[in-house]
């Protein structure tokens, strides 16, 4: 079974070819990350801009490099929501019409489904898991005790730890995104810098918003006294809070649930402080984090979600198939 994908939910026109529901044959990634780096964040109407300007050359590259025809399609996937209606709606418009015009049958795939599933590339899921998803838009805690059936344990309250990542970034000065220069500057530097305590007991709840401000004053503070900020060590002080809190709760979770397996996905799943502190205190089931290609967003991941959700529910949407800026996974 071949499936074609297509994601755009955000500043990534992808699409991608999934054989048999393990076997990338290709996944092109056009990114727009320097046309939007100097506005410090994604600005939507120039990101749905983009994406029709790249989606067809990225269609053809996606074809051509995995060696298939369309007529080899068996299934389209592609993200439906949540994400910028705007960039969902290019992405869906294109799988539409190559569903209808090679009379392909095609489902919307949730984009954090595809996160979740891009731990399945080339690897079966044990149940039951538990999923620790971590991107610029969610952070939430999922039980599965079968192939798309996702039950959220916990969520964030109020940022997303990414989108705190991104801020904190900005506070210091560093680029767009910030998440990976953060990641950096913490290996070299020291946690000297006092954090608030962000555990949310007695739930697997998340709240990053009071670290997020922490760090705004704690800067704004230094800058007032005329002194300099050690940004490595102000990096190290954050990173190590918040990814402890991450994996505090990522343990609990798959101590009460019995849990086999230990997913990390979304963008976040590629900080390499967090990954160490996964290694150091979740040893005792099988952890499966995805390829750093597979962590930001890209057509692959949607492909691996849209062929279970598929065999699942045997489900198919028709041509009225929309996009929705918000929606629930489960
Ligand atoms: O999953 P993703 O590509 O997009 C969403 O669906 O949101 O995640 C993007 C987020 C950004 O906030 C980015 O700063 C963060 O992932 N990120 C990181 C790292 N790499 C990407 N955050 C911390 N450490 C990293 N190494
Ligand atoms: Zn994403």
């Amino acid at each position: 079974m071949i499936v074609l994908s297509v994601e755009s939910s955000c500043d990534e026109t992808s699409v991608a070819i999934l054989k048999d529901g393990k076997q990338i044959l290709s996944n092109v990634v056009l990114s727009q990350i320097d046309i939007h780096s100097p506005f410090g964040g994604v600005v939507p109407e120039i990101a749905s801009r983009e994406h029709i300007k790249g989606i067809t050359m990225v269609f053809e590259e996606a074809l051509q490099e995995a060696a298939v025809t369309p007529q080899d399609i068996d299934l389209v996937a592609v993200t439906k929501g949540p994400g910028l209606i705007g960039s969902l709606l290019v992405g869906i418009n294109a799988a539409k019409a190559f569903a209808f015009a090679n009379d392909i049958p095609i489902v919307g795939v949730h984009h954090i489904a595809g996160h979740i599933y891009s731990n399945a590339i080339e690897r079966d899921l044990v149940f039951p898991l538990i999923c620790l998803v971590v991107s610029g838009g969610h952070t939430e805690l999922i039980l599965m005790e079968d192939h798309y059936d996702f039950q959220k344990l916990g969520e964030t309250m109020d940022d997303a730890v990414g989108e705190a990542y991104d801020k904190v970034a900005r506070t210091v000065g560093l680029g767009y995104p910030g998440g990976p220069e953060v990641d950096r500057l913490a290996a070299i530097g020291e946690p000297t810098y006092p954090m608030p305590d962000i555990a949310q007991r007695d739930s697997y709840n998340f709240s990053f918003s009071g670290i997020k401000s922490h760090v705004i004053n704690l800067v704004h503070n230094i800058h007032q006294r005329n002194e300099e900020v050690d940004v490595a060590n102000l990096c190290a002080s954050f990173q190590e809070t918040v990814t402890e809190v991450l994996v505090q709760k990522s343990r609990q979770a798959i101590d009460e649930y019995h849990a086999k397996m230990f997913l990390v996905a979304g963008g976040v799943a590629a900080n390499k402080g967090l990954r160490a502190k996964i290694r150091e205190r979740i040893n005792d089931v099988e952890v499966v984090v995805p390829d750093f290609r597979y962590c930001t967003d890209n057509a692959a991941m949607i492909a691996v979600a849209g062929y279970h959700q598929f065999k699942k529910q045997g489900r198919t949407d028709d041509m009225s198939l929309n996009g929705r800026s918000r929606m629930r996974l489960e």
